[in-house]
This record gives structure tokens, sequence and C-alpha cells, in this order.
């Protein structure tokens, strides 16, 4: 089916998603919307995350996808189960992909979460491996600080004092697998590694989704038909933000590999 696929997030961070979908599936047409206007999600009430998913959907709606992406760890966490059941077309978020892959990693049955201060309320990792595997052990940190340093591309001393701060606590409970439930902790992947050690393997919520929303699009028969006829073609990318996309286009480059030319500024608040 050749209509695009959506994507959405709170901002920029959804791009480390993004890039595993255009990697995976180059030959897709992909429109991404960044919510730059109300970014941050994570320290936001239930509520309003769910308001702003809801709006972040219509838009993407109204492009007319075939299949829509919620990168965001946020949003998929506190909004997108309960929500998805009232939309007509396929849904996935970066929960459920993110939890079967730790599941499939570890080997000890203890894994460790880091995410935004709303993803590690929810508890939604934990409430997803439990579902299936109530014997693993599941421990949450919130780590909010990551989130600008990612964005600022701070990767400094004081970034690793940070980190080794924070995962302390996932050092003392010895897990063996951390899932890095939030968008930008990818860009943050060589501290984290370093702090944790090779004993701990990593879990990018973003590549495990990608895998998935490529089994589905198979599953479902909703390749773009350049997949068989013509696979190396590139489909096309088409970015929207909800302010001046200014410095989304900034921080893109460095969480994309390669500059976006165009971006377009939408008015979210009429959706
Ligand atoms: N995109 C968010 C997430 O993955 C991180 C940034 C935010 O708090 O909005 O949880």
């Amino acid at each position: 089916m050749d209509a695009p696929i959506g994507i959405f997030d709170s901002g920029v961070g959804g791009l480390t998603v993004a890039r595993e979908v255009f990697k995976l599936l180059p030959h897709e047409d992909v429109v991404y919307f960044g919510d730059v206007g109300r970014t941050p999600y994570g320290p936001r009430s239930k509520e309003i995350i769910i308001q702003f998913t809801v709006q972040d959907i219509a838009f993407l709606m109204e492009q007319k996808v075939k299949y829509i992406v919620c990168a965001c760890n946020t949003a998929s966490s506190v909004a997108l189960d309960q929500i998805a059941g009232n939309y007509t077309i396929e849904m996935v978020g970066v929960i459920h992909p993110g939890a079967d892959a730790a599941v499939a990693k570890t080997k000890t049955g203890r894994i460790g979460v880091i995410g935004t201060n709303a993803t590690i309320a929810s508890n939604a990792y934990a409430r997803v491996i439990h579902e299936k595997h109530p014997d693993i052990k599941v421990f949450s940190l919130a780590c909010p600080l990551f989130v600008p340093l990612a964005e600022e591309g701070y990767l400094k001393k004081a970034t690793y004092l940070i980190a080794q701060d924070y995962l302390q606590t996932m050092h003392d409970v010895e897990i063996d697998t951390l899932i890095l439930g939030c968008t930008h902790y990818p860009m943050l992947k060589d501290v984290i590694a370093d702090v944790m050690g090779d004993k701990v393997t990593l879990i990018d919520s973003g590549e495990e989704t990608a895998r998935v929303l490529y089994r589905r699009l198979t599953e479902t028969s909703l390749l773009h038909s350049r997949a068989s006829q013509n696979p190396r073609m590139e489909g096309e990318k088409k970015f929207y933000v909800s302010d001046v996309p200014d410095k989304f286009t900034q921080v893109a480059s460095r969480f994309l590999g390669w500059n976006i030319d165009k971006v377009t500024r939408i008015d979210i608040a009429q959706y």
C-alpha cells in the first residue's frame, strides 16, 4: 500500500526511532511529526500526555498515513494502549518491542529500565514484561537529565559523572539487560555502555520497534510497492513540527547523521 508511515514524538528524540525505520524500510514514504512546541512530555500529567497524543495522531491521520509509530516512550507508556483501539489503522509504540527484546536477551531475569519521569511512573515496561513473565525482576529508574544532555550533544565528563550517579543503583541490583526507555538515550549509548560495563546488554527500543514495524507491514501486506518493484529507490521523508523548526533542524542532523532540508511548521492546537 503506497500511503506513508506516520511517526510522531514529543520533539526531536523520535528521530532515533525514525532513523531505524529509514534503515530497515528505506523505500517507504514517511511523515514525521515532532511536537517541539510542547516538548518535553516526560514531566507532564497523564491527562495532558493523552490529550497531546490524540492531537499528534489526528495530524498524522490527516496526512492519510497507513500505519502509525508512536516513537515517544512517554506517550507510548501513558497514552497509547488506552487510545489505540479508537482508530481504524494499526499503531505500534516503543514499549512492547523494547520489553520483548529485553525478555529475549536476559539470562539472569534481572532487567533494568531507564526513562523519563512519566514513563517510569507509569510502570509500563514492567507491566508488559510481567504480563507474560511474572518471575522476571524489573528495576526502573527515571533519568530526566539525560534528555537535555543528549539534545545538546553534551558528551563531556559531566555527563559521564551524571550517568555514573544515576546508574549506580542499576549496578547494585545486578541487572544483565538495560532498556533505554527514552528516545534520547540511544544518543548517550556509549556513555551508558561505559558506565554499565560489558556484562550488561543495552536494548534500544527504537531499533526493536523498527523491526516490529517491518514485520507488521509485511504480515498485513502494507509494504510500499517499491519494496517488491524497486527496493533501492528511497521513499519520500516529510518533517513537521509545532514551533519554529530551527533547533529541530540543527539537532536532527546530529540524531540522523544527515541534514534535513525542509521542515514545515503546523498549528497542532487545531487538531
Ligand atoms: N520523547 C520522550 C520519550 O521518549 C523524551 C522527551 C520528552 O520528555 O518529551 O520519553
